[in-house]
């Protein structure tokens, strides 16, 4: 059984505000738990004392979901509660996550349950990824690691001995088959059903991804299961076009950037403690070719978006970028 809770508000207290009102959260909240109307054994409504026009039972009644229980009562005034206020329970069966739905202007009655997107882009190296990693802990929400995805399917191309042709990269898109799944909070990135989050961390995998990822059909397949697992929660996301084609209205868009020597020591230092042996200038080469690839190519070129926040992160610690980030969005959620 589901206790599924919202609320909403009307601008005034007569018969059609009460009517759109309720439907509205009605249906919201069923579709946000994936309910079907046979699953619902009750609704319980309270409103503020300043709504006498309507029934939102008979609302509810009126939008469809008549099957189950239906009651409703009034709160008692309480000073300085929202006015105009319709607060709702849905008890259901079934199990699974529970999505509470607030809205109108009961939305800032919840703050903790408005979801937003955050996309996090920029080069290789940035320290992006770090950044989204520590900052999805903090914010306690989900870290997608887009640059994976692309990884896996470079992975494959390599595995198949692909030759990064149109024709080739077409073929390999059709049997290609990509899974990202949370474990303890971490994103592992599964390639035909097989774990390969470290694999795909190899330095040869890193300059296969920068080729693969410029051919359409690729884009379009990783795009369309970036934007699946953004729709269902609050998400962090990092990459290369989160801001300007994947998530275009993401609430929070931020462009992390860092001189390309100091991506290079950075990512020598990682190889280095991961006991790949590696030639800092070659690494420093490898990093301006990808820069090259990702922002010439056609599809989705590596970019700013207009409205992101521009954070050059050569001078600062992971800490200061993080602290600097997660200010900016809980100043305004
Ligand atoms: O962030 P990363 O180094 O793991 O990404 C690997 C490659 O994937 C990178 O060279 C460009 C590509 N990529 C992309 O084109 N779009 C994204 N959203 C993420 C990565």
């Amino acid at each position: 059984m589901r206790a599924i809770r919202g609320a909403t508000t009307i601008s005034k207290d007569c018969a059609e505000e009460i009517r759109s009102s309720v439907g509205e959260l009605l249906c919201e909240m069923r579709d946000a738990n994936n309910l079907c109307v046979g699953q619902i054994l009750c609704i319980l409504f309270s409103n503020t004392s300043d709504i006498v026009s309507f029934y939102p039972a008979k609302a509810a009644r009126e939008a469809g979901f008549s099957d189950c229980a239906l009651y409703s009562s009034a709160e008692p005034e309480i000073l300085g509660a929202l006015p105009l206020c319709i607060r709702v329970m849905i008890l259901a069966e079934g199990d699974g996550p529970v999505r509470h739905v607030y809205l109108r202007g009961a939305a800032g009655l919840r703050k903790d349950l408005r979801r937003y997107a955050v996309a996090l882009d920029g080069p290789s190296g940035s320290g992006k990824s770090t950044v989204a990693k520590l900052l999805s802990k903090e914010l306690g929400v989900l870290y997608l690691d887009t640059g994976a995805m692309y990884r896996a399917c470079a992975l494959k191309a390599l595995s198949e001995h692909c030759d990064f042709t149109e024709q080739s990269v077409e073929k390999l898109c059709s049997s290609l088959d990509i899974k990202v799944k949370y474990e303890q909070g971490a994103q592992h990135t599964f390639l035909d059903g097989e774990d390969v989050s470290d694999e795909i961390r190899r330095n040869e995998v890193s300059m296969a991804a920068s080729k693969i990822s410029a051919f359409r059909c690729i884009r379009e397949k990783m795009v369309e299961m970036q934007r699946r697992i953004a729709g269902e929660q609050t998400c962090i996301l990092d990459g290369r076009d989160i801001g300007t084609a994947v998530l275009p209205n993401a609430e929070f868009k931020f462009y992390i950037t860092a001189d390309a020597a100091v991506r290079a020591e950075r990512r020598y230092k990682e190889l280095l403690a991961k006991g790949e042996s590696v030639d800092l200038e070659k690494l420093r080469e490898e990093i301006e070719a990808r820069d090259k690839n990702d922002s010439t190519r056609e599809f989705s070129p590596l970019r700013k978006a207009d409205d992101a926040v521009l954070i050059d992160t050569s001078g600062l610690t992971i800490e200061e970028v993080v602290a600097l980030i997660k200010k900016k969005i809980q100043e305004a959620v």
